[in-house]
């Protein structure tokens, strides 16, 4: 193991000068800066914190996160929680749940981590080309490394959080250019031009499947930012992508198309993904994972306009996107859909109440069977309001 290289202000952290919680953080740092072969610790701009939904932490995690005295010395914000924090009761949430996730929130609030609750902060906050930062929830990683060419390893929870309190994290991995070219070229064959963010996602969960950790550099196709999402997002979720590339739409594809040829080769056939689209009877639909953008809102806003729905529909974003969007927040919930912020269908308890659940996602179609213990469906948004008004 290499030594990291530390400044005197770290010294002094180490030695305990500012207090226990801020020194054990940064042992943290340093010790996974060791075994992965990190040199020295980079500033960040920015962190963003899973291990937020007391479904997934327990109270183990709770205990843990009470036990902490520090303050977050860079932006940090906090991964969706298992509930709406105003309108849990709404929702269906339990008591008990509530309550220790309010103590979950509250143990974040005191850490200086903002409660934004969302695997999309990249609509609330400026992240830029080239931006270090400490993201640990996989989608988000994947937005910010691939779709915005910022660089950030896949953190664990209290990886996250320590960078958050100390604002430093080890650079190695994705920090390093080296690290950041493709590895294997995915060659999508003619027909996706139509596709919109369900096929994105249905070849996300496709690809990663196959691509595993390896870094894929994508031909082909041509989709947009929330297109982008989907398919990044399903790509983490089946494989550990962490970065992708698609050649001519993200930032870094043409600093490294010269350097392709030696790759093996990976052809997809359009067929491969339409056949993830299958019929069968769901008794609820939950869209936004990750967390929707104002652009889909608009779209859902516009399908369901002057429509009621039939089985229940989950809509789910940021706090903050929904504020700045409440005209089409009204249009969607008069039609009987719950818009949330703060939670999701994977991270709330809620959804497990339905046994089949529809999803336009290729992410939430890799984890609703396991986190939800339910069947899941993929589908066009089109199709996913069909189902939910039909
Ligand atoms: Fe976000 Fe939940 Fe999906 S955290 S990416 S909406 S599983």
């Amino acid at each position: 193991m290499r030594p990291v290289q530390l400044g005197p202000d770290d010294e002094r952290i180490l030695a305990g000068e500012e207090g226990e919680t801020r020194q054990k953080m940064l042992e943290l740092l340093v010790a996974l800066g060791k075994v992965f072969g990190a040199d020295q610790l980079v500033p960040i701009k920015s962190a963003q914190v899973s291990g937020a939904s007391y479904k997934t932490i327990g109270e183990y995690g709770l205990a843990w996160l009470a036990s902490l005295d520090a303050r977050a010395v860079v932006p940090a914000v906090l991964n969706p929680i298992g509930m709406p924090r105003g309108r849990w009761k709404e929702m269906g949430i339990n008591e008990d749940f509530a309550r220790k996730q309010q103590a979950v929130i509250e143990a974040y609030e005191r850490l200086g981590v903002r409660l934004d609750c969302t695997c999309t902060p990249y609509y609330l906050y400026e992240t830029r080309y080239g931006d270090h930062l400490a993201w640990s929830e996989s989608s988000a990683v994947s937005y910010a490394n691939s779709v915005i060419g910022a660089r950030t390893n896949r953190e664990g929870g209290p990886g996250a959080l320590a960078a958050a309190l100390i604002g430093k994290t080890p650079c190695y991995g994705l920090h390093l250019k080296k690290n950041r070219r493709p590895q294997i070229v995915v060659d999508v064959r003619p027909g996706s031009q139509s596709w919109g963010i369900a096929e994105f996602g249905a070849l996300g969960y496709h690809v990663g499947r196959q691509v595993g950790n390896r870094i894929p550099y994508i031909k082909g196709i041509r989709p947009d930012a929330d297109q982008l999402k989907a398919l990044g997002a399903a790509m983490a979720a089946t494989g550990a992508v962490a970065l992708y590339h698609v050649d001519q739409i993200t930032p870094e594809a043409n600093e490294f198309n010269g350097d392709l040829s030696s790759l093996e080769i990976m052809p997809i056939e359009p067929k491969e993904i339409t056949l993830l689209f299958r019929d069968h009877p769901v008794d609820a639909v939950a869209i936004g994972c990750p967390h929707c953008s104002p652009r889909e809102l608009g779209e859902i806003a516009r399908l369901l306009a002057g429509k009621q729905v039939t089985k229940p529909l989950y809509i789910f974003a940021a706090q903050g996107v929904i504020d700045l969007h409440r005209d089409l927040i009204t249009v969607i919930e008069r039609s009987g859909a719950c818009v949330y912020a703060d939670t999701c269908m994977v991270v709330s308890p809620v959804m497990e109440r339905y046994p089949a659940i529809m999803v336009n996602s290729g992410k939430a179609l890799a984890y609703v069977p396991d986190m939800c213990g339910a069947v899941a469906r993929i589908g066009t948004l089109e199709d996913c309001v069909e189902v939910a008004t039909g």
